[in-house]
């Protein structure tokens, strides 16, 4: 890829893998987080309906690890982009986890939702949250204890999709970060993204299902790839 092409609109998308070497287990690897839980039973609105405990307990555990990993170098690359490119940058992770934004990225869209959020069944306002659920506290809004995770479970959609749409429709380049190209719409946009006319680029540690729709596909660790990608997009 030609890393001195005149770029003015570039579209992120971030999976599992930029926060793998943070210490946060991704979804499809070995012992990654579907095999050691069922999505059916922890990833579903049926899930949530057969057993809220099991469902609450899941998203409270994965919310207070949180507090045990941090940001890295790859994260941190993409909060410099964010503030030193020129152009328009659109950051979009499929991750519920805070990293991008603990890394420095001040515009960040979650296309899944976010394990710092909680989304009211009753009112269905979405508010921060840090606390556990499974004690069902009340909706700071309409005070009904029907506070859920405000992460996007499998049959639901996902937020903000016009807009990402959007970008994409216009962007010069399309890059996908650590992200296994199997879940959908995500897993489409570089088609998207190609039919626009942008070129794509994946970093991943190892190819991917969507690895044949990209221009070109870098293997390594995020922590070293994105660093690199960055300083050759604000140098060229
Ligand atoms: P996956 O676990 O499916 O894929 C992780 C990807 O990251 C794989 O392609 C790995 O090769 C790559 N990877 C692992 N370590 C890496 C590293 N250090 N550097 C670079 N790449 C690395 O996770 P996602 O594709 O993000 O959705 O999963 C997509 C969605 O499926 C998730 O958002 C979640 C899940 O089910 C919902 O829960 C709705």
């Amino acid at each position: 890829m030609d890393v001195n092409a005149k770029l003015d609109r570039i579209v992120i998308l971030t999976g599992a893998g930029i926060s793998a070497e943070s210490g946060i287990d991704t979804f499809r690897a070995a012992g990654g987080l579907w095999e050691q839980h069922r999505v059916e039973d922890v990833a579903t609105p049926e899930g949530f309906a057969r057993d809220p405990d099991l469902v609450l307990n899941f998203y409270d555990m994965r919310r207070a690890a949180l507090a045990n990993v941090v940001p890295n170098p790859a994260h941190e690359a993409l909060a410099r982009l964010e503030r030193e490119f020129s152009g328009d940058l659109l950051l979009v992770t499929q991750n519920v986890d805070d990293l991008h934004e603990r890394g420095g990225s001040a515009r960040v869209l979650h296309m899944h939702g976010e394990l710092k959020s909680a989304l009211c069944a009753s009112c269905e306002t979405r508010t921060r949250w840090e606390a556990p659920m499974l004690d069902r506290p009340p909706c700071p809004v309409c005070r009904v204890p029907s506070l859920r995770p405000d992460v996007v479970w499998f049959g639901e959609m996902p937020y903000e999709m016009d807009r990402i749409y959007r970008a994409i429709e216009s962007c010069d380049l399309f890059v996908s970060i650590g992200t296994s190209g199997a879940v959908y719409p995500a897993a489409g946009f570089v088609q998207e993204a190609r039919r626009a006319g942008a070129r794509c680029l994946e970093l991943n540690l190892d190819y991917s299902e969507g690895s044949r729709c990209f221009h070109e596909t870098r293997l390594g660790p995020a922590s070293e790839l994105v660093p690199r990608w960055v300083a050759d997009v604000l140098g060229g």
